[in-house]
């Protein structure tokens, strides 16, 4: 199989999305004399190229894309290469309007955007694969191409007939017959019994409360659709470059593809990442996802957009201070990434995103941001031999599961302020603010290579699933669960108690009266912390080795907190402080040390390999003791006991 290792090379992958066919072609050997200057050594093109590869049905025009790819291959640039299938031309929807999605109301997404495709729709995947075969037929022997990238980070749904039928046919292998769907759905519910497959329908508008399970097998299905669009494109760039590896582009901890599930079908895991520069806990969220995505590589990732400077789709859109990009690219490097790319190459004039920022702005060469570049990628070009290819080392994980996230963020909940990627954010954000390095995994995935397991919420857990936590804690491991957790099965059915048995006989949990979820203003006072967004009514079965009660209150005296040996339970989220000590304390009591001791607040510490990563979220300099003698790797300098961090400074270290 084909890996990252095969384009890197002993480099980091650095540049951005490059879209050439934006600009008069006299601009290009000028993008490729400023690509060289600021070290870069990679480019995305085509993402949106269809009506241009393709001006007419089965017309093509490769001239532009021959020249472009002859010019960056001369200027010692590697392309990588997209199939344009996220953006069809206007001739497809107009020729063939089943190739359009229907959102829940059965409105039409038309063109005139992008992503206006049915994932469903036959006549739309022929015409994908059609200029798929075509691009990759005339490309895979050239010596710029490195990297196959296939359409645009994967995300629509559809409503429509066609997505019906297809949701049918899917419903059918998965079920077999109208008897299991209608016990899995719960369909005596409400008079939904289905007596006919074409009975079924999308999760479309209805006058109230949709069915939750029905509504979580239409993400499934979404998620196997897109994934088999997926699978055709890659399945024919393969047939022509199986030396070439594959990827698609991951949006951050979107929940619309299971993307455990589609990492295993990718050769390269990628993903794009835009934390707020105005968000405090922006380079939390950055850390999150750049664990998450190397948990899902198994190893060095790409991230394949970020911007260098302002994005434009938020209401008020900053851009980043002087420093940020370094710093968030090495952070980046320092969990796993092997590759440091951006959106876009040069800023846009027309178009929807003219006022989103480019490596190259509309300042041009002489722009801060452009000159930042530069300053990148001359790190990076230090960094390369010795980062490239070495791996993260974590004795946490965190564990993550799409399908749960499905089953519980629906409507008609106890709390709809319980959000999961919040209550996900917040437990990976302890761990970071105790300086512990964490991995993502399934819930299903071997868990012996983790000392701590921690579960912020997976509320559906599969029987394998609860067999793997059980496992761990019986192997000595330390497990911390969260609230709302082993509560349903996979079909979104309630287990009997309210808990999984067998977890509640894990945590010492007799019964589980009442859920008590709290209010924007409300906390619950526990004995040496406060309780956040939701509380329970426990009756404890006397078997635990701890307790930690709630104080005050309706709840007052039962557990807040139950430990019985390694197995933790919270039935409340800790203030952030609070969720940091304890987890902080767990780890400790496990054997797990953080990446450095005595860390001040804002400075993140990672080891990668036998390297070092200081990185340094605030504006005043700090000073980070680091006994013995060591040499940054970014200033060539000596650093012998501690070393001085200046305003979004890092330094990585070497023996
Ligand atoms: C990404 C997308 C890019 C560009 C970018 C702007 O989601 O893949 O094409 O639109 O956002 O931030």
């Amino acid at each position: 199989m084909p890996h990252l290792a095969d384009v890197t090379r002993d480099r980091v992958l650095f540049g951005g999305d490059y879209n050439p066919e934006q600009w008069p072609e006299e601009t290009w050997p000028e993008d490729v004399r400023l690509m060289r200057a600021a070290g870069v050594n990679t480019v995305t093109v085509g993402v949106f190229s269809w009506s241009k590869l393709e001006p007419r049905p089965g017309v093509h025009d490769f001239g532009w894309l021959d020249r472009l790819m002859d010019l960056l291959h001369d200027g010692g640039i590697g392309v990588v290469l997209a199939t344009p299938t996220s953006s069809p031309p206007p001739w497809l929807g107009h020729l063939h309007p089943d190739t359009l999605p229907r959102d829940e109301d059965g409105r039409t997404e038309w063109w005139g955007g992008r992503q206006h495709f049915s994932h469903s729709s036959a006549t739309y995947r022929r015409h994908a694969a059609a200029i798929t075969e075509a691009l990759a037929a005339r490309y895979a022997g050239h010596p710029a191409l490195t990297l196959w990238h296939i359409n645009n980070e994967y995300c629509t749904y559809d409503h429509g007939d066609e997505a019906a039928a297809r949701f049918r046919r899917w419903l059918q292998d998965r079920y077999g017959t109208l008897d299991a769907l209608n016990t899995a759905w719960g369909t005596a519910f409400w008079s939904q019994g289905y007596g006919d497959w074409a009975e079924i329908l999308p999760a479309r508008r209805t006058h109230y409360l949709k069915n939750p399970a029905q509504v979580l097998d239409f993400r499934r299905f979404t998620s196997d659709m897109l994934l088999e669009c997926f699978v055709a494109e890659r399945d024919i760039v393969r047939r022509h470059t199986p030396h070439l590896p594959v990827t698609t582009n991951f949006m951050p901890l979107w929940s619309g593809v299971d993307a455990w599930r589609w990492a295993e079908e990718e050769d390269v895991v990628s993903v794009d990442l835009y934390p707020d520069p105005r968000d405090p806990l922006a380079a939390r969220h950055g850390a999150l996802v750049q664990d998450m995505t190397r948990s899902q590589a198994r190893g060095p990732w790409m991230l394949m957009e970020q911007a260098p400077g302002p994005v434009n789709w938020r209401g008020v859109n900053h851009p980043k201070p002087r420093g940020l990009n370094r710093l968030w690219s090495l952070q980046a490097v320092a969990r796993g990434a092997d590759a440091v790319c951006h959106f876009q190459w040069r800023q846009s004039r027309q178009g929807a995103e003219k006022f989103h920022s480019g490596m190259v702005g509309h300042a041009g060469e002489e722009g801060r941001t452009y000159q930042e570049i530069k300053r990148l990628g001359a790190d990076l070009a230090k960094l390369g031999p010795h980062v490239v290819g070495t791996r993260v080392r974590a004795d946490v994980a965190v564990l993550h599961d799409w399908h749960s996230w499905w089953a519980g963020a629906q409507d008609a909940r106890p709390s709809a302020r319980v959000d999961y990627a919040d209550v996900l954010h917040a437990w990976h954000r302890a761990l970071g603010e105790a300086h512990l390095t964490a991995d993502f995994a399934h819930p299903e995935h071997d868990l012996t290579p983790y000392k701590v397991v921690v579960v912020p919420q997976l509320y559906a857990l599969t029987d394998a699933a609860v067999d793997n936590l059980l496992a761990h804690v019986r192997r000595g491991s330390s497990l911390v669960c969260g609230f709302l957790t082993g509560v349903a099965d996979p079909d979104d059915r309630i287990r009997p108690g309210g808990m999984d048995a067998r977890l509640r006989a894990l945590f010492g949990i007799r019964t589980l009266h009442e859920w008590w979820p709290l209010q924007a203003d409300e906390t619950a006072a526990c004995d040496g912390f406060r309780g956040t967004l939701w509380s329970e009514e426990i009756e404890a079965d006397g078997t635990a080795t701890e307790t930690i009660p709630y104080k005050g209150g309706e709840l007052d005296g039962l557990p807040a907190v139950l430990r019985k040996g390694g197995a933790w339970y919270l039935s409340t989220l800790p203030e952030p402080d609070d969720l940091r000590d304890l987890l902080a304390r767990v780890a400790a009591e496990a054997g797990v040390r953080p990446a450095l001791d005595g860390l001040p607040a804002d400075v993140e510490a990672v080891r990668r390999g036998d390297l070092l990563f200081l990185l340094h979220h605030g504006r005043e300099p700090v000073t980070v003791d680091v006994p013995g003698t060591h040499r940054d790797l970014l200033t060539g300098d000596s650093v012998t006991d501690r070393v001085t961090l200046g305003r979004y400074g890092a330094a990585v270290l070497a023996r």
